[in-house]
């Protein structure tokens, strides 16, 4: 089991997005995929082509005592998702009291889940600092920030950098933290400005770009990833080639184990 984070000290950026469609393309080249919601907005669904009445996920199967493993659901080309389930306040607030002093609560009860070997497990997380990103970093064998190549996003980005300094780095598994710019758009100019100077500032660590493309929103409106609504689109190449970064930088790391 390998663990993919998907995060951003910025909400907005599009990281579920992100989730969603590299859960689809890394299942596309052939992987076992399980996709986890850690997100009390509990929007992971809504791509991966879930029922939406369902209310079962992480948080309730956990609070009910139950196995993580009963809240699992099959999800659009063979994608296993674990959603957040639909919980109230207390619960919601229940859920985070079990996570917060135990740092290594989900990487233990992935591990727990007896994934098939080389299964790739990939979190969405809320935006910003919280008991949800903690986890998410503790558990992380590789780290995507996503950022949008705007100023305001860029002005965070030293925020994930301290979480993931806190959290990651040192830690025995940890292989890296990249960078994915999303929405990028060649027809704006400070779209473009911002996107070189960020490629400019930090160089090998952007490992993906993915531009703005309304199939990657039109997908959505049909509970699909844009790999899945239009093979032609600009995001099904962006978000193809982002998979295959991890996949080589995951084979990398076991070459050299
Ligand atoms: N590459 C893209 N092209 C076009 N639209 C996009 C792209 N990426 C994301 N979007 C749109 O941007 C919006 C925000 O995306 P998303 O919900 O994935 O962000 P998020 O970072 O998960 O937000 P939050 O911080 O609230 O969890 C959505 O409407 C989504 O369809
Ligand atoms: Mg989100």
């Amino acid at each position: 089991m390998k663990v993919i984070a998907v995060v951003s000290a910025k909400g907005g950026v599009g990281k579920t997005t992100l989730c969603a469609n590299l859960c689809i393309a890394l299942r596309l080249q052939g992987h076992a995929v399980l996709g986890v919601d850690l997100d009390p907005q509990n929007a992971l669904r809504f791509h991966l082509g879930l029922d939406l009445q369902a209310i079962e996920g992480l948080s309730r199967v956990t609070l009910e005592g139950g196995d993580p493993r009963e809240a699992c659901v099959a999800g659009n080309q063979g994608v296993v998702v674990l959603p957040y389930g639909a919980v109230n306040e207390t619960d919601r607030r229940d859920f985070e009291a079990t996570l917060e002093p135990d740092p290594d609560w989900l990487r233990r009860h992935l591990e727990a889940l007896g994934l098939a070997d080389g299964t790739l497990v990939v979190l969405d997380t809320p935006p910003g600092p919280s008991v949800y990103m903690k986890q998410a970093l503790r558990a992380a064998d590789l780290v995507l920030v996503v950022t949008l190549p705007d100023a305001a996003s860029y002005a965070t980005l030293p925020i994930m950098e301290g979480l993931i300094d806190t959290y990651c780095e040192g830690r025995p598994g940890f292989l890296e933290s990249a960078y994915v710019i999303n929405q990028v758009n060649r027809a704006r100019q400070l779209s473009k400005d911002v996107t070189q100077v960020m490629l400019a500032h930090m160089g090998d660590r952007v490992v993906g770009l993915v531009h703005q493309d309304q199939a990657v929103s039109e997908a959505l409106a049909c509970s699909q990833s844009v790999l899945e609504y239009d093979v032609n689109a600009q995001g099904t190449l962006d978000f193809t080639q982002l998979a295959r970064w991890v996949t080589d930088r995951l084979a990398r790391s076991e070459r050299t184990r």
